[in-house]
């Protein structure tokens, strides 16, 4: 049973086969319309956190794909008042064709996904939003930013295109460790900056470090943003203080003072450079209005995008997993 936790779960050749999926997908919608590739197939969503791009995505992707969402939130369902993951787990996978769960600590991911005889896609934990990835992904080969992308669908910008640098500014969260994962994977150069104490997880970063020798990548752990951001092509930056962290919303402001993504930071990286954010956004904390709705700013595109990677997602692991499919034309 193939699972997604993480971005590690799959190789470079397996994400870009992912997303292949996900433009194919967008592509029929855009142009031919909406395939039922999932007739029949119930997806179970189990959500221990708030959301509204997952929730959305998800829903109305399995229902495009011509499948049926369950909305299970924590507060409604007994894994709310203590029933343990693992009787849950084997209790819902029973019904369902595959499962999505945000939760909080990842290890409780972990642990269901040992129990489901389904399989289990992660929709964010405290360490890691890999899902969100798929969608930056897509957005940045619409920008003709494509990596080790090769889509003839999308042209590149040149030499700048095809070895992007993305500088991540901000907290060493979960979105940072999932940008980490994929420049190991993929093989680009991340400049990650973060205030003292706000670095992310040192495990995470030595492990896609190794996978870097392979791959190509660079990835740099910093604390001055503005050398981060310095001819980056692509600037990314997420919340202070993500669900969970709600008591250190003040000290975090503080300590987060200079990690603000304005125009004057903007103007470091390079005049195309890309501004993105999975959102929900604070303006005025790590991004301000105008660069979030400034014309280098893709965040809606990026977020639009939700919907496509997660039917990709949804797609490619039904495939791998061998899920039997009713054969669509
Ligand atoms: N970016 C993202 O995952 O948004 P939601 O929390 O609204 O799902
Ligand atoms: N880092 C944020 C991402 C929200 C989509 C959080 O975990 O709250």
């Amino acid at each position: 049973m193939k699972h997604f936790l993480t971005l590690n779960d799959f190789n470079r050749d397996e994400i870009l086969a992912m997303v292949d999926v996900a433009l194919e997908l967008k592509y029929e919608s855009l142009h031919i319309g909406n395939k039922p590739y999932l007739k029949g197939k119930v997806l179970a969503m189990i959500f221990e956190k708030s959301s509204t791009r997952t929730r959305v995505s998800f829903e109305s992707g399995i229902f495009q794909l011509g499948g049926q969402g369950i909305f299970l939130s924590h507060k409604d369902i007994q894994l709310g008042r203590g029933e343990p993951i693992k009787d849950t787990a084997r209790v819902i996978s029973s019904m369902v064709d595959m499962i999505m769960m945000r939760t909080s600590e990842h290890s409780r991911l972990e642990e269901f996904a040992s129990y489901s005889s389904v399989p289990v896609i992660n929709g964010l934990s405290d360490d890691f939003h890999p899902v969100q990835l798929i969608a930056d992904y897509l957005t940045m080969i619409e920008c003709g930013i494509y990596l080790t992308h090769h889509n003839p669908l999308y042209p590149t910008k040149g030499e700048g295109g095809r070895n992007p640098i993305v500088a991540y500014i901000g907290d060493g969260n979960n979105m940072a460790h999932s940008w980490i994962n994929l420049a190991g994977i993929l093989g680009f150069e991340l400049r990650i900056a973060s205030p003292i104490g706000y670095a992310p997880k040192a495990d995470i970063i030595t492990k896609a470090q190794d996978m870097c020798i392979q791959s190509g990548g660079k990835i740099k752990i910093l604390n001055d943003a503005k050398e981060a951001v310095s001819n980056a092509n692509v600037v990314v930056t997420d919340t202070w203080a993500s669900m969970g962290q709600e008591e250190q919303k003040e000290q975090r402001k503080c300590a987060f003072a200079n990690f603000c993504v304005d125009e004057a930071m903007m103007s470091y990286a390079q005049k195309d450079a890309i501004f993105l954010h999975c959102l929900p956004a604070y303006r005025g904390q790590e991004v301000s209005e105008g660069v979030l709705e400034g014309a280098q700013s893709k965040v809606f595109q990026e977020a639009q995008n939700r919907l496509h990677a997660q039917k990709g997602i949804m797609l490619y692991l039904a495939r791998i997993n061998k899920i039997p499919l009713v054969s669509v034309e």
